[in-house]
């Protein structure tokens, strides 16, 4: 058995950016699914399958970010490998296209777990990663976005997510040949973030969680309000304590997100045997999903 599920966030997805969502999803499950159907291991699948969002505008991950209130773009992402519990994390990172690969990085080649600020630009270029300019990144639907928030005397996070609840992240979960579920998550953030804010996204057991003995978890949605919750982990347990399958599982812990944190968002989960399922509380939720026991792709918006 393997599976690929993938999401391209959580929020009131306007009707005409729809079909740029359903593109960008299906491209990019394509990627990951050629890589799993040909052996390959969940590790690369989930970063290539990210790498395809974050390069693509039509998201807030990489290339087409959400701007900070400084008018700079950074970025959190996080990778896990659920049979070694191993993984990797940057935030707040400026100037990187595919935060997603630093991530793999910071899990395969340091003794840590998350990296930020000056520490994060200097292992980068420690292992070769190119860096891009902000002009790469910025794209102008957010750069217009950005303007329009600067002549708003007060601008709230939760008050963006109560009208809009604008959360474009990206994730995928994969189950390799192997038995390996591995879980990523990359982010641009909220519009007009604090600098240094960092999101759930970066943060293992709140964004991203991976145990191949139990499943695998990506969110997406109000960060704040899915750290308070430790939404994935929260969501893993209930799965390996309550003997609970995903669906059940993943529309408890969007439950709780809603009652405990008056939280939106979304979550794709994987159960060990690759079963995918898909919650949410938001308008509209980009995912996308294919096993080995299905002839086709599904994708919705
Ligand atoms: N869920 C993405 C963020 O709040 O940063």
């Amino acid at each position: 058995m393997i599976s690929l599920v993938v999401h391209g966030g959580a929020w009131n997805i306007p009707d005409d950016m729809v079909q740029a969502h359903r593109a960008g999803i299906a491209k990019a499950l394509e990627i990951g699914w050629k890589l799993l159907s040909n052996g390959g291991n969940g590790v690369e699948a989930v970063e290539q399958t990210i790498r395809s969002m974050e390069d693509d505008p039509t998201f807030d991950a990489g290339r087409g970010s959400f701007v900070n209130a400084l008018g700079e773009i950074e970025l959190d992402a996080s990778i896990m490998n659920g049979s070694s519990l191993r993984c990797g994390a940057v935030a707040s990172v400026q100037n990187i296209q595919n935060p997603i690969s630093l991530a793999r990085l910071v899990m395969e080649k340091s003794e840590h777990v998350l990296l930020t600020g000056m520490g994060v630009v200097r292992f980068a270029k420690e292992n070769g990663m190119m860096q891009c300019s902000k002009d790469e990144l910025l794209v102008g639907r957010e750069l217009e976005r950005w303007k329009s928030l600067q002549s708003k005397t007060r601008f709230s996070t939760k008050d963006a997510f109560k009208a809009d609840r604008p959360s474009d992240t990206v994730g995928a979960i994969a189950l390799d040949t192997a038995g390996n579920i591995v879980v990523g998550t990359s982010t641009g953030g909220t519009p007009n973030k604090y600098p240094g804010r960092v999101g759930d996204s970066p943060l293992i057991g709140c964004g991203t969680y991976a145990d191949s003995n139990i499943g695998g978890v990506s969110c997406t949605g109000w960060g704040e309000a899915i750290i308070k919750v430790v939404l994935a982990k929260t969501i893993i347990d209930y799965m390996d304590m309550n003997g609970a399958d995903g669906d059940t599982a993943a529309k408890y812990g969007i439950d709780r997100l809603a009652k405990k944190a008056d939280g939106y968002g979304g979550v794709i989960v994987l159960d060990k045997h690759g079963k995918p399922s898909v919650c949410f509380n938001t308008p509209r939720m980009a995912r996308a999903y294919r096993t080995s026991e299905m002839n086709s792709t599904v994708i919705e918006v």
